[in-house]
């Protein structure tokens, strides 16, 4: 019964350890250092990630520096709001306790597409009953003014219905006619 027709099986065989001969090599080779000393997971990753520069961090951190602004927007409906969200991280600005870069203030219109990025009412999606939102350039009619005014000159940017009262008499007494 045996076939001297075997060379096909040979080639195949030949193939086979070449193959794992290859894979080996290749396993040694491109398989880093720190693999597999905990699991089978490159153990250097967790340095690597553990010693990632922090790019955010909490108002509490902007205090000590800016207690004026800090403490005004702790007084009002936007104290659960990061600084970071309307100024950017603090890694661009302070780096091991200096100040290292300046974060943009903004200005004017700036401020109004700030603002209107959580207060747009146009945002269905946001819960009105969480976050108030606001029609423009409706509200700045129904307060009677140009629609040109911008949101700071009447709320305040870090409590923005600290000053409410006073803006809506300055706008009562000046715009109306
Ligand atoms: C180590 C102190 C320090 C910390 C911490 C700090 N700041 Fe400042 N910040 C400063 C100083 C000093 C300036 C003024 C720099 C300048 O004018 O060049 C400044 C400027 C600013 C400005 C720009 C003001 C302007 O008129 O240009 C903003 C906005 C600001 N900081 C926001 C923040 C926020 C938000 C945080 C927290 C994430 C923060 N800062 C943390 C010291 C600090
Ligand atoms: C809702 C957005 C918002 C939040 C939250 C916010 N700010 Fe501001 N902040 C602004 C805007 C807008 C201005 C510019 C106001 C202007 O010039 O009319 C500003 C101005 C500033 C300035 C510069 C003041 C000046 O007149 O030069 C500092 C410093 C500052 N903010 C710090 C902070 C700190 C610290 C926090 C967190 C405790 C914070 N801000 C939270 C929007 C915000
Ligand atoms: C990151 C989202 C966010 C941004 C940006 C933001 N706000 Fe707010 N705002 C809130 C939240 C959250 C509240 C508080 C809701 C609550 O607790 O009732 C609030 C409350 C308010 C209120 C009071 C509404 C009420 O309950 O009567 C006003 C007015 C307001 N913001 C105006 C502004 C203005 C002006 C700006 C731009 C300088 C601004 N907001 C930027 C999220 C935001
Ligand atoms: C001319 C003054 C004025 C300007 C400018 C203005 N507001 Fe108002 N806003 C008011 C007054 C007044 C109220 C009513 C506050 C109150 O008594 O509860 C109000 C209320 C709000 C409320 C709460 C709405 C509610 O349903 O209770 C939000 C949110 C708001 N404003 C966001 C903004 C935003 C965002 C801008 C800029 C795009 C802006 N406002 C510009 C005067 C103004």
């Amino acid at each position: 019964m045996k076939s001297s027709y075997n060379s096909h099986i040979k080639r195949i065989v030949l193939g086979l350890l070449i193959f794992a001969v290859v894979g080996f090599v290749a396993k040694m080779v491109l398989t880093p250092k720190s693999f597999g000393k905990y699991g089978p997971y490159r153990a250097d990753a967790i340095d690597e990630e553990a010693n990632q520069e922090i790019r955010h961090m909490t108002n509490a951190s902007c205090l000590s520096c800016h207690p004026y602004e800090a403490n005004i927007h702790l007084t009002g409906l936007h104290k659960t709001i990061s600084c970071e969200f309307c100024h950017g991280p603090y890694a661009d600005h302070v780096k091991a306790g200096k100040v290292y870069g300046k974060l943009p203030v903004k200005k004017k219109e700036e401020i109004k597409v700030l603002c209107l990025r959580c207060h747009n009412k146009a945002i269905q999606a946001r819960p009105g009953e969480v976050i108030k939102t606001v029609i423009m350039p409706e509200h700045l009619e129904e307060q009677k003014v140009k629609v040109s005014h911008t949101c700071d000159q009447c709320h305040h940017v870090h409590a923005p219905l600290k000053y409410i009262n006073r803006a809506k008499k300055i706008v009562g007494i000046k715009e109306k006619s």
